[in-house]
């Protein structure tokens, strides 16, 4: 069982979100649906982030290390 989260990716996921729409982010970083969580996280102790979208576009962090989640912080590249 592992309590840490892993990079999906070493660079952030620039995507469109829907205004007010709730999305789930995979914080562990096991999902096959990254950036979102697709329950693969069941065998940790992490929980999905859920947040409502402000709309455009964004820029969602796959390295798991932003202290701003779900948005990169450029964290990444530290
Ligand atoms: S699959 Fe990663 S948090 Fe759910």
């Amino acid at each position: 069982m592992s309590d840490q989260p892993i990079a999906a990716d070493d660079k952030p996921m620039a995507m469109a979100l829907q205004a007010g729409k709730e999305y789930y982010w995979c914080a562990c970083g096991k999902s096959g649906g990254q950036p979102f969580c697709d329950g693969s996280h069941r065998d940790t102790s992490i929980t999905p982030l859920p947040f409502k979208a402000k709309g455009g576009e964004a820029h969602i962090c796959m390295c798991r290390k932003t202290n701003n989640p779900p948005y990169c912080d450029g964290s990444h590249a530290q």
